[in-house]
């Protein structure tokens, strides 16, 4: 029987966040976070994060990608840059990206802006791919329409022989972006719905002003 989604209640009580225990750089707080997170919590790519983005047709759109780094200037994933997402960041490169982490009951909220991280950075990242991710990288034309699966796995074929041992470089159109924060909120799931929520957001002198929002 189909259930019904109004009965769906959970309390939170794994945690707390208080403003007299946080850092005053919102980069540390997710750092502790995210390794306590997947560390201590049974989390399935804990670095999978959503990122949306304003469309060159004007709408959000939300997707996953994957975080694959994290330092005090930012967050950096990698994609096709002629992706939908890659030409909406060209025209707009304010997005947002979220973590949800069901099982510490914690979300985390970013924006940012978004840009390119330089050629070396991402070649070493390419390199430190696996071939068949290298090679998939170069087949997938990301986010064009494609007449069938069977001709993506023809143009694979014929790649792997093309590349049969040799080096595989990374093609021009695939790379990283570093998205640098402007504001962070952290999530902190509490019963009653009185959950925890502080925000970070950055000041024209570079500090970060620090306030507990309502849930
Ligand atoms: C768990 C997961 C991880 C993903 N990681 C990436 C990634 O790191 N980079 C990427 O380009 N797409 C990744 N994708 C696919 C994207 O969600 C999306 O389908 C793709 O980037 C095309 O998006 P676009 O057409 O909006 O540009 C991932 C999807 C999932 C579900």
């Amino acid at each position: 029987m189909e259930k019904d989604l109004s009965d769906y209640r959970k309390s939170y009580e794994k945690g707390e966040l208080l403003l007299g225990n946080v850092p005053e750089n919102p980069l540390e707080l997710f750092r502790d976070w995210f390794i306590e997170v997947d560390t201590h919590f049974n989390v399935d790519e804990a670095n999978a994060m959503t990122i949306s983005t304003i469309g060159l047709d004007e709408y959000p759109k939300s997707r996953v990608v994957l975080l694959k780094k994290y330092t005090y200037e930012g967050f950096i994933f990698y994609t096709n840059y002629n992706s939908e997402k890659g030409q909406a960041i060209k025209n707009n490169p304010n997005v947002c990206l979220s973590f949800f982490w069901h099982a510490a009951e914690r979300q985390i909220i970013i924006k940012g802006k978004a840009e390119k991280i330089s050629e070396n950075l991402s070649d070493g990242y390419f390199e430190s791919r696996p071939r068949g991710s290298q090679l998939g990288a170069i087949v997938s034309n990301q986010s064009e329409p494609i007449d069938s699966r069977d001709t993506l796995d023809q143009k694979l074929k014929v790649l792997e022989e093309q590349y049969e041992g040799k080096e595989i470089e990374r093609p021009d159109f695939w790379g990283g972006y570093i998205v640098k924060p402007i504001e962070l909120e952290f999530w902190q799931g509490r019963p009653n719905r009185l959950h925890d929520r502080i925000r970070y957001k950055l000041q024209k002198d570079y500090n970060w002003k620090i306030e507990r929002l309502c849930p």
